[in-house]
Protein backbone atom coordinates (compact mmCIF):
# COMPACT_ATOMS: atom_id res chain seq x y z
CA UNK A 1 0.00 0.00 0.00
CA UNK A 2 1.38 3.47 -0.97
CA UNK A 3 0.99 6.12 1.81
CA UNK A 4 0.29 9.85 0.75
CA UNK A 5 1.61 12.22 3.03
CA UNK A 6 0.15 15.48 1.21
CA UNK A 7 -2.07 16.67 -0.88
CA UNK A 8 0.48 17.79 -3.55
CA UNK A 9 1.85 14.11 -3.99
CA UNK A 10 -1.83 12.62 -3.65
CA UNK A 11 -2.90 14.68 -6.45
CA UNK A 12 -0.04 14.19 -8.36
CA UNK A 13 -0.17 10.41 -8.10
CA UNK A 14 -3.83 9.96 -8.20
CA UNK A 15 -5.01 12.66 -11.04
CA UNK A 16 -2.19 11.01 -12.78
CA UNK A 17 -3.64 7.23 -12.51
CA UNK A 18 -7.46 9.04 -13.62
CA UNK A 19 -5.98 10.31 -16.70
CA UNK A 20 -4.63 6.55 -17.56
CA UNK A 21 -8.61 5.73 -16.99
CA UNK A 22 -8.13 3.77 -13.62
CA UNK A 23 -11.01 4.41 -11.46
CA UNK A 24 -10.88 5.51 -8.20
CA UNK A 25 -12.73 4.71 -5.00
CA UNK A 26 -12.61 6.95 -1.89
CA UNK A 27 -13.01 5.51 2.00
CA UNK A 28 -12.86 8.98 3.92
CA UNK A 29 -12.51 8.13 7.69
CA UNK A 30 -10.73 8.91 11.10
CA UNK A 31 -8.82 5.89 11.98
CA UNK A 32 -9.26 3.88 14.64
CA UNK A 33 -10.96 1.52 12.07
CA UNK A 34 -13.33 -1.29 12.50
CA UNK A 35 -15.51 -4.14 10.74
CA UNK A 36 -17.63 -1.20 9.95
CA UNK A 37 -15.06 0.74 7.73
CA UNK A 38 -13.57 -2.66 6.41
CA UNK A 39 -16.79 -3.14 5.21
CA UNK A 40 -16.85 0.07 3.27
CA UNK A 41 -13.29 -0.72 1.43
CA UNK A 42 -14.76 -3.62 0.41
CA UNK A 43 -17.53 -1.85 -1.12
CA UNK A 44 -15.32 0.81 -2.69
CA UNK A 45 -13.10 -2.22 -3.94
CA UNK A 46 -16.36 -3.45 -5.30
CA UNK A 47 -17.23 0.01 -7.33
CA UNK A 48 -13.89 0.72 -8.65
CA UNK A 49 -10.39 -0.45 -9.84
CA UNK A 50 -7.95 0.77 -7.08
CA UNK A 51 -9.38 2.41 -3.52
CA UNK A 52 -8.17 5.39 -1.79
CA UNK A 53 -8.54 5.18 2.34
CA UNK A 54 -8.00 8.91 4.07
CA UNK A 55 -7.29 8.74 7.28
CA UNK A 56 -6.95 12.34 9.28
CA UNK A 57 -8.69 13.27 12.43
CA UNK A 58 -10.24 16.18 11.63
CA UNK A 59 -9.86 19.13 14.01
CA UNK A 60 -12.87 21.94 11.90
CA UNK A 61 -15.14 19.12 13.08
CA UNK A 62 -14.84 18.48 16.69
CA UNK A 63 -15.89 21.45 19.06
CA UNK A 64 -14.07 22.83 22.15
CA UNK A 65 -15.47 20.53 24.52
CA UNK A 66 -15.34 17.29 22.65
CA UNK A 67 -12.85 14.12 22.16
CA UNK A 68 -9.94 15.38 19.56
CA UNK A 69 -7.50 15.28 21.43
CA UNK A 70 -7.83 11.36 22.84
CA UNK A 71 -10.13 10.29 19.83
CA UNK A 72 -8.12 7.13 19.39
CA UNK A 73 -5.27 7.29 16.98
CA UNK A 74 -4.19 3.47 16.48
CA UNK A 75 -2.30 4.26 12.75
CA UNK A 76 -0.58 1.22 12.46
CA UNK A 77 -3.01 -1.26 13.33
CA UNK A 78 -5.46 0.66 10.72
CA UNK A 79 -2.40 0.48 8.11
CA UNK A 80 -2.29 -3.88 8.66
CA UNK A 81 -5.74 -4.14 8.80
CA UNK A 82 -5.61 -1.97 5.20
CA UNK A 83 -2.76 -3.79 3.80
CA UNK A 84 -4.28 -7.61 4.20
CA UNK A 85 -7.78 -5.88 2.45
CA UNK A 86 -5.20 -5.13 -0.44
CA UNK A 87 -5.84 -1.69 -0.39
CA UNK A 88 -3.72 0.40 -3.07
CA UNK A 89 -3.43 4.01 -1.63
CA UNK A 90 -3.80 5.44 2.38
CA UNK A 91 -4.09 9.06 1.94
CA UNK A 92 -2.51 9.83 5.57
CA UNK A 93 -2.18 14.08 5.63
CA UNK A 94 -0.47 15.91 8.35
CA UNK A 95 -2.72 18.81 9.89
CA UNK A 96 -0.31 21.63 9.05
CA UNK A 97 -0.50 20.11 5.40
CA UNK A 98 -4.14 20.25 5.25
CA UNK A 99 -5.15 23.49 6.91
CA UNK A 100 -1.73 25.40 6.59
CA UNK A 101 -1.21 28.63 8.10
CA UNK A 102 -3.46 30.67 6.61
CA UNK A 103 -6.27 28.69 6.12
CA UNK A 104 -9.90 30.05 6.06
CA UNK A 105 -11.84 29.05 4.02
CA UNK A 106 -15.19 26.64 4.28
CA UNK A 107 -17.70 25.33 3.26
CA UNK A 108 -21.16 26.82 4.49
CA UNK A 109 -22.75 22.93 5.01
CA UNK A 110 -26.47 22.72 3.47
CA UNK A 111 -29.89 23.33 5.02
CA UNK A 112 -30.06 19.07 6.57
CA UNK A 113 -27.17 20.04 8.43
CA UNK A 114 -29.42 22.94 10.96
CA UNK A 115 -31.34 20.19 12.64
CA UNK A 116 -30.70 17.61 15.31
CA UNK A 117 -26.25 17.27 15.45
CA UNK A 118 -26.44 20.34 13.88
CA UNK A 119 -27.72 22.00 17.05
CA UNK A 120 -25.90 19.69 19.54
CA UNK A 121 -22.94 20.04 17.78
CA UNK A 122 -22.86 23.62 15.91
CA UNK A 123 -20.26 23.97 12.95
CA UNK A 124 -19.46 20.20 13.22
CA UNK A 125 -20.65 19.66 9.73
CA UNK A 126 -19.56 22.78 8.47
CA UNK A 127 -15.55 21.10 9.33
CA UNK A 128 -17.18 17.82 7.90
CA UNK A 129 -18.25 19.64 4.86
CA UNK A 130 -14.85 21.48 4.19
CA UNK A 131 -12.80 18.32 4.60
CA UNK A 132 -14.60 16.14 2.47
CA UNK A 133 -14.61 18.75 -0.13
CA UNK A 134 -10.76 19.27 0.05
CA UNK A 135 -10.81 15.29 0.16
CA UNK A 136 -12.64 15.35 -3.00
CA UNK A 137 -10.95 17.75 -4.88
CA UNK A 138 -7.45 16.14 -3.71
CA UNK A 139 -8.29 12.23 -4.42
CA UNK A 140 -10.11 12.37 -7.94
CA UNK A 141 -12.24 9.69 -7.10
CA UNK A 142 -15.64 7.89 -9.58
CA UNK A 143 -17.03 7.31 -6.09
CA UNK A 144 -17.00 7.77 -2.13
CA UNK A 145 -18.45 5.42 0.25
CA UNK A 146 -19.94 6.74 3.72
CA UNK A 147 -21.35 4.61 6.27
CA UNK A 148 -25.41 5.11 7.41
CA UNK A 149 -24.73 5.23 10.59
CA UNK A 150 -24.40 8.92 10.38
CA UNK A 151 -27.27 9.26 8.36
CA UNK A 152 -26.99 13.41 9.24
CA UNK A 153 -23.41 13.51 7.72
CA UNK A 154 -24.36 11.38 5.04
CA UNK A 155 -27.20 13.31 3.57
CA UNK A 156 -25.15 16.89 4.41
CA UNK A 157 -22.55 15.21 1.92
CA UNK A 158 -25.18 13.83 -0.50
CA UNK A 159 -26.71 17.56 -0.62
CA UNK A 160 -23.64 19.51 -0.84
CA UNK A 161 -22.03 17.33 -4.07
CA UNK A 162 -25.91 17.89 -5.48
CA UNK A 163 -26.06 21.43 -4.46
CA UNK A 164 -21.71 22.55 -5.53
CA UNK A 165 -22.31 20.08 -8.90
CA UNK A 166 -19.27 17.99 -7.52
CA UNK A 167 -17.97 15.32 -10.45
CA UNK A 168 -18.38 12.28 -7.28
CA UNK A 169 -21.31 9.76 -6.74
CA UNK A 170 -21.80 9.14 -2.94
CA UNK A 171 -22.18 5.38 -1.90
CA UNK A 172 -24.18 4.40 1.16
CA UNK A 173 -22.69 1.31 3.17
CA UNK A 174 -25.05 -0.46 5.45
CA UNK A 175 -24.67 0.59 9.73
CA UNK A 176 -22.53 -2.85 10.42
CA UNK A 177 -23.52 -4.02 14.37
CA UNK A 178 -21.85 -6.39 16.91
CA UNK A 179 -23.78 -9.56 17.12
CA UNK A 180 -25.95 -7.89 19.96
CA UNK A 181 -27.11 -4.76 17.98
CA UNK A 182 -24.30 -2.33 18.97
CA UNK A 183 -23.56 -0.14 15.85
CA UNK A 184 -19.94 -0.09 15.66
CA UNK A 185 -18.36 3.12 16.40
CA UNK A 186 -14.47 4.28 16.73
CA UNK A 187 -15.81 5.80 20.15
CA UNK A 188 -17.01 2.40 21.48
CA UNK A 189 -13.62 1.93 22.79
CA UNK A 190 -14.42 4.23 25.32
CA UNK A 191 -16.78 2.05 26.83
CA UNK A 192 -16.55 0.39 29.89
CA UNK A 193 -18.21 -3.55 30.22
CA UNK A 194 -21.38 -2.12 31.95
CA UNK A 195 -21.45 1.29 29.68
CA UNK A 196 -21.49 -1.03 27.13
CA UNK A 197 -24.52 -2.43 28.33
CA UNK A 198 -26.19 0.40 28.88
CA UNK A 199 -25.23 1.29 25.08
CA UNK A 200 -27.73 -1.60 23.94
CA UNK A 201 -30.46 0.55 24.78
CA UNK A 202 -29.76 2.65 21.72
CA UNK A 203 -30.29 -0.12 19.53
CA UNK A 204 -32.93 -1.38 21.90
CA UNK A 205 -35.20 2.27 21.20
CA UNK A 206 -34.70 2.17 17.49
CA UNK A 207 -36.16 -1.38 17.34
CA UNK A 208 -39.27 -0.55 19.41
CA UNK A 209 -39.79 2.01 17.22
CA UNK A 210 -39.84 -0.53 14.11
CA UNK A 211 -41.73 -3.14 15.72
CA UNK A 212 -44.34 -0.24 16.34
CA UNK A 213 -44.54 0.68 12.98
CA UNK A 214 -44.65 -2.79 11.65
CA UNK A 215 -47.85 -2.91 14.24
CA UNK A 216 -49.17 -0.22 11.88
CA UNK A 217 -48.49 2.55 14.89
CA UNK A 218 -47.89 6.39 12.64
CA UNK A 219 -48.20 8.76 15.37
CA UNK A 220 -44.43 10.34 15.63
CA UNK A 221 -45.24 11.26 19.31
CA UNK A 222 -45.97 7.74 19.95
CA UNK A 223 -42.77 6.54 18.94
CA UNK A 224 -40.58 9.44 20.26
CA UNK A 225 -41.89 8.63 23.40
CA UNK A 226 -41.47 5.12 23.11
CA UNK A 227 -37.33 5.19 22.64
CA UNK A 228 -37.15 8.01 25.50
CA UNK A 229 -38.67 5.66 28.07
CA UNK A 230 -36.98 2.73 26.57
CA UNK A 231 -33.75 4.73 26.84
CA UNK A 232 -34.49 5.43 29.97
CA UNK A 233 -35.54 1.79 30.80
CA UNK A 234 -31.63 1.27 29.82
CA UNK A 235 -30.37 4.01 31.94
CA UNK A 236 -29.51 6.71 28.78
CA UNK A 237 -30.38 9.24 30.28
CA UNK A 238 -28.55 12.03 28.76
CA UNK A 239 -30.43 12.13 25.88
CA UNK A 240 -29.47 14.83 23.05
CA UNK A 241 -32.24 13.57 21.06
CA UNK A 242 -34.48 10.61 20.19
CA UNK A 243 -36.30 12.03 17.26
CA UNK A 244 -38.40 10.39 14.10
CA UNK A 245 -37.94 12.93 10.68
CA UNK A 246 -38.20 12.59 6.73
CA UNK A 247 -35.50 10.80 5.88
CA UNK A 248 -34.81 13.09 2.95
CA UNK A 249 -35.06 16.70 4.42
CA UNK A 250 -34.35 15.86 7.97
CA UNK A 251 -37.21 18.24 9.12
CA UNK A 252 -39.89 16.93 11.84
CA UNK A 253 -42.86 15.04 10.81
CA UNK A 254 -46.15 14.34 12.58
CA UNK A 255 -47.13 11.22 10.90
CA UNK A 256 -45.17 7.77 9.16
CA UNK A 257 -46.76 8.69 5.83
CA UNK A 258 -43.34 9.21 4.30
CA UNK A 259 -39.62 7.55 4.17
CA UNK A 260 -38.88 8.05 7.98
CA UNK A 261 -35.60 7.56 9.69
CA UNK A 262 -35.59 7.45 13.36
CA UNK A 263 -32.17 8.99 15.31
CA UNK A 264 -30.35 9.13 18.28
CA UNK A 265 -28.12 10.98 19.96
CA UNK A 266 -27.07 10.35 23.85
CA UNK A 267 -24.52 9.97 26.40
CA UNK A 268 -23.33 6.59 28.06
CA UNK A 269 -20.85 8.19 30.40
CA UNK A 270 -18.50 10.90 28.93
CA UNK A 271 -19.28 8.85 25.49
CA UNK A 272 -21.30 10.60 23.04
CA UNK A 273 -23.25 7.54 20.14
CA UNK A 274 -25.46 8.02 18.03
CA UNK A 275 -27.66 5.45 15.76
CA UNK A 276 -30.34 5.13 13.31
CA UNK A 277 -33.16 3.07 11.38
CA UNK A 278 -34.66 3.81 7.99
CA UNK A 279 -38.66 3.27 8.65
CA UNK A 280 -40.61 2.58 5.43
CA UNK A 281 -44.16 3.98 4.89
CA UNK A 282 -46.44 2.36 3.93
O1 LIG B 1 -17.25 9.93 9.41
C1 LIG B 1 -16.08 10.30 9.61
O2 LIG B 1 -15.21 9.50 10.00
C2 LIG B 1 -15.69 11.74 9.38
O3 LIG B 1 -16.73 12.60 9.71
C3 LIG B 1 -15.21 12.02 7.93
C4 LIG B 1 -16.30 11.76 6.92
C5 LIG B 1 -14.02 11.11 7.62
C6 LIG B 1 -14.77 13.47 7.80
O4 LIG B 1 -13.74 13.78 8.67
Amino acid sequence: MHILKTPREAFAKLDRLRREGVRLGLVPTMGALHVGHLSLVEQAQRLADQTVVSIFVNPTQFGPNEDFSRYPRTFQEDVERLESLGVEWLFAPTEQSLYPPGFSCCVQPPAVAQPLEGEFRPGHYGGVATVCMKLFQIIPAEVAVFGRKDYQQVRVIEQMVEDLNLPIRIVVGPTIREADGLAMSSRNRYLSDSQRQQALGLWRALQVVAEMAADGQRQVSDLERAMLSTLEASQVTKIDYARVVDARTLAPIESLDRPAVALIAAFVGQTRLIDCLLLEAD
